[in-house]
């Protein structure tokens, strides 16, 4: 009888939704033959984690996740140039990206921010709905709004990013000193806030207006809203890390993560993202980021160490209260 060859071995540590973590684990041992470990985990988190495996790695890809933290990565030795398969056709800003990264991460979607609110909370209370970034400071939100901890969630800095671009650094620290009056909780994850508000534990949740799609879809009551002063947006990422132990296998999970075969996995586990490949298939359910009024979200700056370091130092002291 023949022996069918034996898997090889990948360390994977996953920022997309647990579903396309699962997803994408089971297409890379059908299509790859390889054996993944693949844990989610926040951006900030994956970063903590990569960064403090750095004298002895145990990861060998960080796939998913805001990319702003890859960038850090990145400028930090952490990752590994890559080259992209030609096949790998990129939509533009993915291929700004991955210049801006030195060549050492690839965009893989795009997805813009937002918020939204449970309709029949919303209409039991007898409040208004919200439209604006503004509109969350009313008082009548107290205590009704989750925004998740930008230490730990890549959403909640590009929420961080997002308002400083729009308003001003301290405009913005005066807006986030405000909404914080009505902040319930700063859970870990990003997709927290608009999980806690479809199941009815809050009003409204700061979140990526894709993760909110995916619990429409799913048959949960909210109301999503692209904010009418303009949002951010966050390009996610894929990454070898330097020193991968595995490293033929991270360059074939990688390239598949490029692919449009392997971006088809994130429609397939009902994510909503903007597929990088231009020749992936966009979700049905996908929000057309042409149609929500954006700002020109600045990655160099927002994705460079320093100034991550320093706006989370900020908020930590300024808004959590934390020294
Ligand atoms: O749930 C998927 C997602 O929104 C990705 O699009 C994003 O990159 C990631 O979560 C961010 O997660 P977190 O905010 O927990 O770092």
């Amino acid at each position: 009888m023949a022996h069918a060859e034996p898997l090889a071995r990948l360390n994977v540590l996953c920022g997309v939704d647990e579903a396309w973590c699962a997803a994408m684990k089971d297409a890379v041992r059908s299509r790859l033959s390889i054996d993944a470990t693949v844990k989610r985990r926040s951006t900030g988190e994956i970063l903590d984690q990569v960064r403090s495996e750095k004298a002895d790695p145990q990861t060998d890809v960080w796939w998913g996740g805001t990319g702003d933290a890859q960038l850090q990565a990145a400028s930090e030795g952490l990752l590994q140039a890559y080259q992209p398969p030609s096949t790998a056709v990129m939509l533009p800003w993915a291929d700004n990206f991955f210049d801006l990264s030195g060549g050492r991460s690839a965009g893989i979607y795009a997805g813009a921010l937002g918020f939204a609110y449970n309709t029949e909370l919303l209409k039991q209370k007898g409040l208004k709905a919200p439209a604006c970034w503004k509109d969350l400071l009313d008082g009548t939100y107290a205590d009704a709004i989750e925004l998740a901890d930008p230490n730990s969630s890549g959403t909640a800095y590009t929420a961080l990013a997002t308002l400083v671009q729009l308003f001003g650094e301290d405009e913005a620290f005066k807006f986030l000193s405000r909404l914080g009056a009505n902040i319930s909780s700063y859970p870990q994850s990003g997709s927290a806030p608009v999980k806690d508000a479809a199941h009815g534990d809050t009003l409204i949740g700061i979140s990526f207006i894709h993760d909110a799609v995916t619990l429409r879809q799913a048959g949960y009551p909210l109301e999503i809203v692209a904010p009418c002063e303009g949002t951010g947006y966050e390009i996610g990422a894929v990454s070898i890390v330097k020193g991968a132990k595995n490293l033929d296998a991270a360059r074939a999970f990688v390239s598949f993560a490029l692919s449009a075969e392997g971006q088809a996995t994130g429609a397939a586990a009902g994510q909503n993202q903007v597929p990088s490949n231009a020749g992936a298939s966009l979700p049905p359910g996908a929000p057309d980021i042409s149609m929500i009024r954006m700002v020109d979200y600045d990655f160099a700056t927002f994705g460079s160490a320093d100034e991550r370091r320093r706006l989370l130092r900020r908020f930590d002291n300024e808004i959590r209260g934390i020294p």
